[in-house]
């Protein structure tokens, strides 16, 4: 059985009922993460399935045991009910659990009042938020409670933005320390999204004003690094011989997350360039990509037209196992500085759902179980987990490797 260290907070929290609870276990992703940990909990891990259809969750449940016959305990898997529109379910699940991992998106439409339960109880809470205004407002309404509390807030735990993040701290560990650094990461995929994802890029896009205003307060409300500065420019498009494609910029919220990874942590030097793309081996690909996104953001502006657009894709469908098992992933990390330069890679197989939630899930292993740095507050994966997730991420098969050195 793994060692569980309660590395922070108040003790307290190592005395409730469950170690990690699974809310929206019964959505696309939520399924797959629920299976990921059915399959690799530690023996010993409480833990608990939750979401807001009781029937569902019973149903998951069946499924997981049926799945799984050889892991004990999965028929009597805790099953919790808490819905994002009842606030009351949500402060009991947070006080009864040492970690929350939530897949309940969009979350700037049902998140907030989880990450508030959460910050006040003191509880760890981690979600696949790519949603920047989310993470923004989480910031300004939630971070100083969360750090009394003793409360990890991390967003983003999933394809967003753990490999972007996870792989430029890797990729800054090995260039020169106390010097200036730029890192430029390349992204290459084939996946494709699941109705959740959708639903949760067409809110974003339909809200883009209030994000850019959001930044805007967090930016002045947020300390910048004392003597440091971290920039993330977006780029251009731009043919790269040595990567053998075109670099085109992809304004996610990557290089956000990994910008505040920078701000935080001294090793990324006294003045740290991120700049995230994606690489495309033809430039009609690249442009047919940059016409398809500004087609999208455009139809998401009117209700009618984002309507539309929704009903393409519902909410809980996504790729089938075929299509899933067949995709993959690169992210590659160009590295400079104080005269090196090093090229790492982070890879793996299908981005959005199975590394997803097999990502999640470490994610919530890795707070619950590992040694960490003492933190508290809103903090990126790769402040609040680093080493200790790479090496469970590594040991789940998602490649960290350096190609040039
Ligand atoms: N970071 C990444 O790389 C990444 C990758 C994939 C997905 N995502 C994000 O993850 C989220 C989930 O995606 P998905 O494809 O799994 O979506 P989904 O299949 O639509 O699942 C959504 C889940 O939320 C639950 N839910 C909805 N409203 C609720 C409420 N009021 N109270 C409690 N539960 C509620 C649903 O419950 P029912 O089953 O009862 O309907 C379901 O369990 C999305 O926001 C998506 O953008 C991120």
């Amino acid at each position: 059985m793994a060692a569980m260290a309660d590395t922070h907070g108040p003790g307290a929290a190592s005395q409730r009922p469950y170690d990690i609870v699974l809310f929206g276990a019964t959505g696309f992703v939520g399924e797959l993460t629920a299976r990921y940990l059915a399959a690799h909990a530690p023996e010993g891990l409480r833990w608990a399935l939750a979401g807001r259809n009781s029937g569902k969750l019973a149903e998951l449940r069946g499924r997981l045991a049926k799945a799984y016959p050889e892991r004990p305990g999965l028929a009597e898997l805790p099953l919790l009910h808490a819905d994002s529109g009842d606030p009351e379910s949500l402060r009991r699940m947070a006080a009864g659990a040492r970690a929350v991992a939530t897949t309940v998106g969009p979350y700037i439409r049902y998140g907030t009042p989880l990450v508030a339960a959460c910050a006040e109880a003191g509880t760890d809470y981690l979600d696949l938020c790519g949603e920047p205004e989310f993470v923004d407002l989480m910031y300004l309404r939630h971070h100083e409670r969360a750090r009394e509390s003793g409360a990890r807030l991390v967003h983003a735990c999933g394809f967003d933005s753990v490999p972007h993040d996870l792989g430029a701290r890797f990729t800054v560990e090995r260039l020169p320390e106390g010097v200036p650094l730029r890192v430029d990461g390349y992204l290459r995929t084939d996946a494709r999204f699941s109705g959740g994802t959708f639903a949760s890029a067409l809110t974003a896009f339909s809200r883009f004003d209030r994000m850019a205003r959001t930044a805007r307060e967090r930016r002045a409300a947020e300390p910048a690094p004392a003597g440091r500065r971290v920039r993330t420019p977006v780029g251009t498009v731009r043919r790269e011989r040595e990567l053998g494609g075109w670099a085109v910029p992809l304004p996610t919220i990557d290089p956000q997350v990994v910008g505040r990874s920078a701000a935080a942590l001294e090793r990324y030097g006294p003045e740290f360039t991120y700049r995230h793309h994606a690489l495309v081996r033809r430039l009609p690909v690249a442009v047919g990509g940059l016409a398809g996104a500004g087609a999208a953001f455009a139809l998401a502006q009117h209700p009618a037209t984002r309507r539309m657009l929704s009903a393409r894709l519902a909410p809980g469908e996504g790729p089938d196992e075929e299509r899933r098992a067949r995709s993959w992933f690169t992210v590659r990390f160009v590295g400079e500085g104080g005269g090196r330069r090093v090229v790492t890679e982070v890879s793996g197989g299908d981005p959005g759902y199975g590394e997803t939630a097999k990502i999640l899930a470490e994610a919530a292993l890795s707070l619950t179980c590992d040694e960490l740095p003492a933190t508290a507050g809103q903090v990126t994966p790769a402040v609040a987990m680093g080493e200790a997730l790479t090496g469970r991420l590594v040991r789940a098969g998602i490649g960290f490797r350096v190609l040039e050195e």
